[in-house]
């Protein structure tokens, strides 16, 4: 199984999961119960994994195995820790990261917003409030110096997930699977990403979001109810990204659907540290619901699996390549797979689900590349995937 040409082979971080010290986030306000009304979390992030400054070494860790791309987030909370205060220091910061991986040979894919917000917004604003989409426009005006050597540029993560998180009405939920979205939190993201994306493309730079899919499978006789239940939670952004240089699709695992809605995961199925079914055929239905709501070139911007066992990672991630190979062979536009994630990382609220293809000691924030680094950069160096040896 052969990929395009240029086909990007990397993995994705996000800055609040690795970076540490973030403190002027509201994850960080959320995390030490200084956001009134916020729901507490297991764990602090803490330093994190350090990769504030140890974002060279991570860096090369990645080029090293093979791979030749990079996503990464520059943080809101850092570049504007009060309104209209920017600070130049840390758009020098993001400028160096841009630069360490260009000078390694990495594709940079700069994301601009992925799930934290600086403290003020969160506590004057939020995304219910329409002044969120001129608050969101400023700063991306602001840094777009930054993007100069940038070509992908991702507005938004997971509008969907920000949609159904942050909707008042969806506290406590309790029901399988996430909530449904907010209609008026999605407008504004929805404008927020159209303001940023008019910006970015004012550089000349190529802009899309990314969307976290989630496989609604429907069972027999059901394709209805999955058809609604996507509605809110995903089908109006993809739809959405309509006209966009490019949609960023994040999988991990399915849900099907069937007459009550949601359905548990089925008996005996394998299951990872975030509870989820292991279930790597998810990427290919997403790509493909995608694809077919907006034919728009895809990035996956995100894929894989919370383990302790590096040989299920791998196994995962096998079969997730299996599934875009087949979609490509449809014709599919996909353009480069980013694993979710370089490191293990802070899993908003706990440390305990591992995702990272590099592990690191908590003390001393010393790196180990785990086997599966080295598997998808041979993946990524042959820019093919040989037949799989696991079950
Ligand atoms: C998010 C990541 C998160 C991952 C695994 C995505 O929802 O973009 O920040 O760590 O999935 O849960």
């Amino acid at each position: 199984m052969s990929f395009p040409q240029n086909f990007l082979w990397g993995a994705s971080t996000a800055a609040h999961q690795i970076e540490g010290n973030n403190v002027n986030s509201d994850w960080w306000a959320r995390e030490h119960g200084n956001l009134p009304g916020a729901p507490s979390v297991e764990q602090p992030s803490g330093d994190a994994a350090d990769s504030f400054t140890r974002y060279p070494e991570d860096m090369r860790l990645l080029r090293d195995a093979g791979l030749n791309s990079y996503r990464f987030s520059v943080e809101w909370a850092r570049i504007e820790p009060e309104p209209k205060f920017f600070s130049l220091a840390m758009i020098d910061h993001y400028r160096r990261m841009i630069d360490t991986a260009r000078d390694l040979g990495l594709t940079p894919m700069v994301t601009l917003h992925h799930f934290t917000n600086p403290i003020w917004f969160a506590r004057d604003v939020t995304w219910n409030d329409p002044r969120a989409v001129d608050h969101f426009a400023r700063y991306v005006q602001r840094i777009l110096p930054l993007l100069e050597d940038v070509e992908l540029v991702c507005t938004i993560n997971e509008p969907n997930m920000l949609a159904t998180i942050m909707a008042p009405a969806n506290e406590g939920w309790s029901g399988i699977g996430i909530p449904p979205g907010d209609a008026q939190i999605t407008e504004h993201l929805i404008s927020a990403h159209q303001f940023a994306t008019a910006l970015v493309r004012s550089v000349g730079k190529k802009a899309g979001w990314s969307i976290a899919t989630q496989a609604y499978i429907p069972e027999p006789g059901f394709e209805a109810e999955a058809d609604a239940h996507a509605s809110s939670r995903e089908d109006v952004f993809l739809d959405a990204s309509r006209g966009d240089d490019w949609v960023g699709i994040q999988a991990y695992t399915r849900t099907r659907i069937g007459a009550d809605g949601p359905m548990p995961i089925p008996d005996g199925a394998e299951t990872t540290l975030t509870g989820w079914e292991f279930y790597p055929g998810a990427l290919e239905y997403g790509i493909r619901r995608s694809w077919e709501r907006n034919g728009v070139p895809i990035y996956v911007t995100e894929n894989g699996v919370a383990t302790a066992d590096d040989s299920r990672r791998i196994a995962y991630t096998q079969g997730a390549l299996e599934g875009v190979s087949a979609a490509l062979s449809d014709g599919v536009d996909v353009r480069g797979y980013l694993h979710w994630s370089a490191l293990d990382n802070y899993e908003w609220g706990s440390y305990t689900p591992t995702f990272g293809l590099i592990g690191w000691d908590r003390s001393t924030f010393a790196r180990y590349p785990k086997p599966s680094l080295a598997w998808l950069g041979q993946v990524a160096r042959r820019n093919g995937l040989a037949p799989s040896v696991f079950e």
